[in-house]
């Protein structure tokens, strides 16, 4: 059985991109493996959120969470912030990170380009991810494509650390999907699609309907060439398209690729469409549902409880190794 870690920003309601690189392979893991599912509410905060919008988004997670399939018996979901071990060791990984390689992060050259004001805690953000795995011996976590660099940066602390203190934290493997890794934005399809762009014509969230869902798609940035094959160079809007819909319906790019000779862009996009509602649906109905429920609170308190247990354990080794605190 392997310990599985992985985390999403409440920074704003989940889109499809967060679902189909993410969201949508978690439940299949919690069967045979250990599973922690977290709501980084600390990460959020690298960036100014409002504080309601904030509150409203985490629970609003928890509850996609459990729309998607996740079994509170099976896994243990919980929000970060009610983790205090994820900033103490988050701490103490500062202190082994330099800030050269954090700087490095192509995620903090992004966010923080061109802004006045930048926060300490953009830049340190690495380590606080790598906390949140570390602590619990994590073996394996299944992230998107954009999170390749951050886990590199993990397992390089993680063995900084065993080195030179003691050999405490387990080294985790990244498990990246081979299709849906990195859903693109809608309008400009050479950037990732985010819950926190501007452009709210950009991104699927999760809980859209079926109307602003078929809107969205229908004027989703495709090109002037009218045939529908894959091809990220030249077509990355159609390119695109097709890993949402090959994602929602189960069909292969290729079988679509098929499917679609000879047919114009106005017919596809009111495919992949109906294929985004017909996946999103059902999610969307129990989300409605939980969110209405006391349920979400119990298995929150019960997830941070577990959460809290184990995250200590690794907390205090981590200290003793380093010398912190009276403890020999
Ligand atoms: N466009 C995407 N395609 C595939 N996977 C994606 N993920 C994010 N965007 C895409 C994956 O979703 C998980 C949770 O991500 P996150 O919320 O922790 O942070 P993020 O990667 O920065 O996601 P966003 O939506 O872009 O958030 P903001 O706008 O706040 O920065 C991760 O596994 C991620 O790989």
């Amino acid at each position: 059985m392997a310990t599985i870690f992985s985390g999403i920003q409440p920074s704003g309601t989940p889109t499809l991109g967060n679902y189909l690189g993410a969201l949508k392979h978690f439940p299949e893991l919690q069967d045979d493996n250990d599973c922690y599912f977290c709501i980084v509410d600390q990460h959020a905060i690298t960036v100014p959120q409002d504080r309601l919008k904030l509150r409203e988004n985490i629970r609003s997670l928890a509850a996609l969470y459990l729309a998607c399939g996740i079994d509170p018996e099976k896994s243990t979901l919980f929000i970060q912030s009610e983790v205090p071990a994820h900033a103490q060791l988050a701490w103490i990984l500062q202190c082994v990170s330099y800030i050269g390689e954090l700087e490095r992060m192509t995620q903090f050259k992004d966010k923080s380009q061109g802004k006045d004001g930048v926060s300490a805690g953009l830049l340190t953000y690495p380590p606080l991810m790598a906390a949140d795995i570390l602590l619990y011996g994590t073996d394996l976590v299944p992230v998107g494509e954009d999170q390749k660099q951050h886990m590199e940066l993990t397992r390089n602390l993680a063995e900084r650390f065993n080195k030179k203190y003691n050999d405490i934290f387990t080294i985790p493997e990244v498990s990246i999907p081979k299709v849906g890794a990195r859903i693109m934005s809608l309008v400009d399809p050479t950037k990732k699609m985010s819950k926190s762009a501007e452009n709210q014509k950009s991104f699927i969230l999760m809980i859209d309907d079926e109307k602003q869902i078929t809107k969205k798609i229908k004027s989703a940035t495709t090109d002037s060439d009218p045939t529908i094959r894959y091809d990220k160079e030249n077509k990355p809007g159609i390119s695109n398209l097709l890993s949402i819909y090959s994602l929602c319906s189960g069909r292969s790019v290729e079988q679509l690729e098929k499917d679609y000779q000879g047919k114009g862009y106005g017919e596809f996009k009111t495919d992949v469409a109906e294929s985004v509602v017909n996946t999103l649906k059902p999610i969307q109905e129990k989300y409605y549902n939980l969110l209405e429920s006391d349920k979400l609170d119990d298995i929150l308190d019960e997830g941070a409880a577990k959460a809290n247990r184990v995250a200590q354990k690794m907390l205090k080794k981590a200290e003793k190794a380093m010398g912190l605190g009276r403890k020999k």
